[in-house]
């Protein structure tokens, strides 16, 4: 069974139990985190934190708990489990309450982690590429709720998903409200073009995520061209190459959008070659075994 840590102890999954006044569970209310583990090694946590401290800031919410008891924490719970490579979800609620949204009476955050081995078939879905859908729900406009705040309220995400999976494809695509692409359910999105690698700018109303940037700093090491935009629909069906990128996916080449053929119809050269670097950043930084590097 599964060992969670809540509340600064390590209990298995069945006593991991939270309220049902828990205001996670009532309203969404807390942010969340989640961190790729190599090896039983943290990648880039602080990382993780710095757009942590950003959410909580978003929501008005303080939390006891410095960057490093934070990355212990993770630590001590990758260390309870027998998988080395998975996710950590970290997970922040503003705890219990006086029912209600005022969140004045709320004293103490709750604050949970597991971890999950990574899905074993990354390997064959990175070899053979995915299928992509747009979605009819539109990303949050950034006045809403912000799509930059990784909080617990993922029900844009979810809506977007049910259509996505209706239509048989392995991740939905958000359109912002000004008709220019937003993001992914759980993944940013990509294209090249003409040997360009463009990806929707910030302010069209994304996470700003952790892989993002590492791919952009890969393209800079590569010096492939990078230009952060606004990306309409048509440029999507026309490129060259597409990808979703995640703490948990990498680089994932897509090779159908809305079952049109994208490119060739595999995961594309350059795609390839940026993973490939990504690889080699995060075996360098995390001291990994040179065979890590040659993604099986
Ligand atoms: N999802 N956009 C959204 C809406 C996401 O939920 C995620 C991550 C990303 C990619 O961010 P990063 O590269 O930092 O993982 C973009 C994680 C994996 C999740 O929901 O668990």
């Amino acid at each position: 069974m599964n060992r969670i840590y809540l509340n600064k102890k390590i209990v298995p999954e069945n006593k991991a139990l939270v309220s049902v006044l828990d205001r996670g569970f009532l309203y969404g209310d807390g942010v969340y985190e989640t961190l790729r583990a190599y090896k039983g090694k943290l990648f880039r946590p602080e990382r993780h934190w710095q757009r942590l401290d950003h959410s909580l800031k978003s929501i008005y919410m303080q939390i006891p708990w410095s960057h490093a008891e934070l990355t212990r924490a993770c630590e001590k719970t990758v260390r309870a489990n027998p998988h080395q490579e998975c996710l950590v979800r970290l997970t922040i609620s503003r705890g219990v309450g006086k029912v209600g949204y005022d969140p004045a009476s709320c004293k103490k955050p709750t604050l949970v982690i597991f971890s999950l081995p990574v899905r074993n078939d990354m390997p064959e879905l990175w070899r053979k590429g995915v299928s992509v859908a747009v979605a009819k729900v539109r990303r949050n406009h950034p006045l809403t709720l912000n799509p930059a705040i990784k909080c617990s309220n993922c029900l844009n995400g979810i809506l977007a998903k049910i259509e996505s999976l209706k239509s048989g494809a392995f991740e939905g695509i958000f359109f912002n409200l000004d008709g220019s692409l937003a993001e992914g359910t759980i993944s940013n999105v990509f294209l090249i073009k003409n040997g360009v690698l463009k990806t929707p700018a910030l302010d069209c109303g994304l996470l700003d995520g952790v892989t993002r940037s590492l791919v952009i700093e890969a393209a800079h090491n590569l010096k492939v061209p990078v230009r952060q935009t606004k990306i309409r629909g048509s440029e999507i069906y026309a490129a060259d190459e597409l990808f979703l990128t995640s703490t948990t996916m990498e680089i994932l080449g897509v090779v159908a959008a809305d079952k049109k053929k994208i490119g060739g119809g595999t995961p594309g050269p350059i795609s390839q070659k940026l993973h490939a670097e990504v690889r080699q950043i995060i075996q360098r930084e995390l001291k990994l075994p040179e065979s890590f590097s040659t993604f099986s």
